[in-house]
C-alpha cells in the first residue's frame, strides 16, 4: 500500500469543483485517509514548494496557491502516487485530455486545478507537512 498527497488548488475550489474531484478519487478506487480545507500563508506555501524556490515561476506559484482555500487529501492504494498523477494529467492543462482532472478543471500550466506528490520521498514530506501523525490512521 502506498500513500500520496493531493491538493485541490484555489482555482478548482473557487470554481466549485472540489466535490467532483473528490468523486473522481472515490471512483478511481483510491481510499481517502483524511482531508482538510486550508488557506495557506505565503510562508506556508513557500515551505510546501521549497524544492521549486529557484524556479522562475516560484513567486507566481506561491501567489496562486495563497489566493484562496485549498483542500489537502491523503489517498492510499496500490501504486497511489502514479494512479493519482495519471488521474490529474500533465502539468499544462491545455495539453491534458478531457478524461483527466486538469483537462476537466484546469486552465493553463499554472492554474491546473490539482497537485500530486511525484515520488515516495515527496509524498512523505508533503503528507507530514499537512497532517499530524494521529490524523493518518
Ligand atoms: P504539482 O507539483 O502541482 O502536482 O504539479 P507538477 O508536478 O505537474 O508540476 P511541477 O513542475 O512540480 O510544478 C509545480 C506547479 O507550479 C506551477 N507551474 N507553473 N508558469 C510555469 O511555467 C509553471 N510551471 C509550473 C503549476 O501550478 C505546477 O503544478
Ligand atoms: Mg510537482
Amino acid at each position: 500500500m502506498e500513500r500520496t498527497l493531493g491538493l485541490i488548488k484555489p482555482d478548482a475550489v473557487a470554481a466549485g469543483n472540489a466535490g467532483q474531484v473528490i468523486a473522481a478519487i472515490q471512483e478511481s478506487g483510491l481510499r481517502i485517509v483524511n482531508m482538510k480545507m486550508l488557506h495557506w500563508s505565503t510562508a506556508q506555501a513557500e515551505g510546501f514548494y521549497a524544492v521549486h524556490r529557484e524556479r522562475p515561476f516560484f513567486k507566481d506559484l506561491v501567489a496562486f496557491m495563497t489566493s484562496g482555500p485549498i483542500v489537502a487529501i491523503v489517498m492510499e492504494g496500490e501504486g497511489a502516487i502514479k494512479r493519482w498523477r495519471d488521474l490529474m494529467g500533465p502539468t499544462d492543462s491545455t495539453k491534458a485530455g478531457p478524461e483527466t482532472l486538469r483537462g476537466r478543471f484546469g486552465t493553463n500550466i499554472e492554474r491546473n486545478a490539482v497537485h500530486g506528490s511525484d515520488a515516495p520521498e515527496t509524498a512523505a514530506f508533503e503528507i507530514g507537512y499537512c497532517f499530524a501523525g494521529m490524523e493518518l490512521q
